[in-house]
């Protein structure tokens, strides 16, 4: 997501600000801030590149020895320099990661009691709702606890304010938050790698604390205002270590981030105790979707095969045909449209020009178009009707990863919005749903305790040549998408096949050198599910002709297990969701099978992240 990074001590520090965010720049952003404290508060800020900020920075020379520094991912309101970060109202500056989901609530709040706002992100209510509390006296940290009680949401949040010089007040929930120790000097840092040219002595703040941070002491409290203790750290990682947070790479930090993206898109949008599912930036109503003839999807790769997971989302449980095309093919065999449908394009980058251009054509023909991407003011956001961001941040390495589970998310919430504006959901089976959907980051997060048998599984089969995947029903996608994976990082050939079609060509294929990866999850509940039975039949016959078996299968799943060569437990949950945790263990067995290779696991040969070109 966005960087942040802040500093108290004896010296300048506007250059130093630019430096830490400069060392978050990776993280992808589109514009940047500082709010520097000397007396009063100075905030400049710019769209774009961080030059553009430095370009303002020598021109108006602002001067702190105290400061916060923010670049911005777009998550609420365009890119622009109004939108960027610090956020100030009435002596009060405040930089954030995160999602406030009352935003709208407390602004209406905010508002009728004379405030006026001057961007249309969810972060300025903290400025207005913390300079508010400050009127109740006592030190700035006490009113940040107490603004903070009055939010939902996630947040990394950073907070200096006029009545408070050489202070800066922070607070986690869910985004992270780093303390750096220096001497005479403190910092406090969304990630390592903006303080490590300063200190390697750290504090990682965990949830629900809070930091009051001066250029002699760190304080830290809980919400009830009590001091606490956390661990001070020394951090050993070189510069690129640090950058992908530990991890070895960024395609395994982002497999490891995806419950809190999951918790990100969900979040806000789905009431299990009414059973409604909010969308914001789409304004589908009862009317239009109850006059809906057919849905038609346009995706390209990964994307693609969240799509494919959609459509069985959307026919069951909205009950509207749904026809899932490339992007490649659909604007090029005269496709039929009217103004009855709904063109859905699912995109990570939303510069897919074969998306794009699939989806220009059927709003040009009348459809009505509604864009799943991730990243906010896109080409395809800006040319959609209706827009639905997954907020999975950004996604570094080439192999999407964190973007596909989002999509799923999303595309769920869609289907039991569509499903509850046709009638073919009742309350209670919405709650239901969405109350499966609100327990799943947990869930997953659970999936990825897995991975050293994945590791192990990887590690026995990464000189293979070539590698299948089978599965059934929802899972088949699934199938589609862990051959990709593996291929594309390994370089690998591998083939994702519904495990049906086995029997009509491949099954000639599998032989004694051949893994096969089959995705055997079983429903809950005290009935396996159709498919599973039929895949049970599946891996038997490629065990028949000497196969090598890695199944994929239910916790607790023995009969699976007995059967394979290697195996992987997942959690069990509503199976419409259950791609979101099947697909996991492919992602991670394809990273393990790249790294034992060798190969450039973040950036694969011959891939772009964002294919800008037919
Ligand atoms: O940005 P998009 O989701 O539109 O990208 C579509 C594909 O290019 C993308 O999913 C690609 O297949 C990835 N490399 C898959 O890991």
């Amino acid at each position: 997501m966005c960087g942040i990074v802040g500093y108290v001590g004896n010296e300048q520090c506007a250059d130093l600000l630019i430096e830490g965010l400069r060392k978050l720049e990776y993280r992808g952003y589109d514009s940047a801030g500082v709010a520097l404290l000397e007396g009063s508060l100075v905030v400049v800020r710019a769209k774009g590149k961080l030059k553009n900020l430095e370009e303002k920075l020598r021109a108006e020379k602002p001067r702190g020895t105290c400061g916060i520094g923010h670049t911005r991912w777009a998550t609420h309101g365009k890119p622009s320099d109004e939108n960027a970060h610090p956020h100030q109202y009435a002596g009060v500056a405040v930089v954030h990661n995160g999602i406030i989901e009352n935003h709208l609530e407390l602004k209406a709040e905010l508002a009728g009691r004379g405030h006026k706002f001057s961007s249309e992100t969810d972060t300025e209510i903290f400025a207005h709702l913390i300079a508010e509390e400050e009127k109740s006296g006592g030190p700035l940290v006490a009113a940040v606890r107490r603004a903070v009680a009055r939010v939902r949401g996630t947040y990394a949040l950073e907070v200096l304010s006029e009545r408070s010089p050489g202070t800066v007040v922070a607070a986690k929930n869910a985004s992270p938050l780093v303390v750096g120790l220096g001497k005479g000097e403190n910092f406090v840092a969304s990630d390592v790698p903006a303080i490590l040219a300063h200190t390697r002595s750290v504090i990682f703040l965990e949830e629900g604390d809070f930091a009051e941070v001066t250029n002699e002491k760190v304080s830290l409290s809980n919400a009830s205002g009590e001091s606490i203790e956390r661990p001070v750290r020394h951090i050993d990682w070189s510069a690129v270590m640090a950058e992908k947070n530990g991890h070895k790479h960024f395609m395994h930090k982002e497999i490891h981030e995806q419950a809190r993206a999951l918790t990100d898109t969900i979040r806000a949008r789905a009431s299990v105790e009414t059973g409604d599912v909010h969308l914001d930036g789409c304004s589908l109503d009862a009317v239009f979707v109850q006059s809906l003839t057919r849905i038609q999807i346009v995706a390209c790769g990964t994307s693609w095969h969240a799509a494919l997971v959609g459509k069985r989302m959307i026919e069951e449980l909205a009950r509207i045909p749904v026809e899932v095309d490339l992007g490649s093919e659909f604007r090029y065999r005269d496709p039929l449209i009217d103004k009855s449908m709904l063109c859905i394009a699912v995109s990570q980058s939303g510069e897919t020009l074969d998306t794009l251009g699939s989806f220009r054509e059927a709003r040009a023909r009348g459809a009505r178009g509604l864009a799943i991407c991730n990243v906010l003011g896109s080409a395809l956001s800006r040319e959609s009707d209706d827009v639905l961001y997954t907020h999975a941040g950004p996604e570094i390495g080439v192999a999407s990863t964190k973007a596909f589970t989002t999509q799923l998310g999303a595309l769920f919430l869609l289907a039991v919005k569509l499903g509850r504006l046709r009638e073919t959901l009742t309350t209670d089976a919405a709650r239901s749903l969405l109350t499966h959907l609100r327990e799943l980051p947990a869930l997953l997060e659970k999936t990825l305790l897995c991975e050293p048998s994945v590791k192990l599984a990887a590690q026995r089969w990464s000189g293979a040549r070539d590698c299948l995947f089978l599965g059934r029903g929802p899972q088949y996608p699934v199938a589609l998408e862990g051959a990709l994976k593996l291929k594309e990082i390994s370089y690998i050939h591998a083939e994702g096949y519904a495990a049906g079609e086995m029997k009509h060509g491949p099954i000639a294929l599998i032989d004694e050198n051949m893994p096969v990866l089959v995705l055997a999850p079983r429903d809950p509940g005290p009935q396996p599910g159709a498919a599973y039975e039929k895949i049970l039949g599946n891996l038997q016959e490629a065990k028949a002709r000497g196969g090598q078996v890695i199944a994929i299968h239910s916790e607790g799943d023995t009969m699976v297990a007995g059967l394979a060569d290697a195996s992987i437990e997942i959690p069990q949950t509503h199976p419409l969701l259950l791609p979101i945790l099947s697909v996991v263990p492919t992602q991670l067995f394809a990273y393990h099978v790249a790294d034992h290779r060798g190969t450039d696991v973040d950036q694969p040969r011959n891939l772009a992240k964002s294919v800008t070109v037919e």
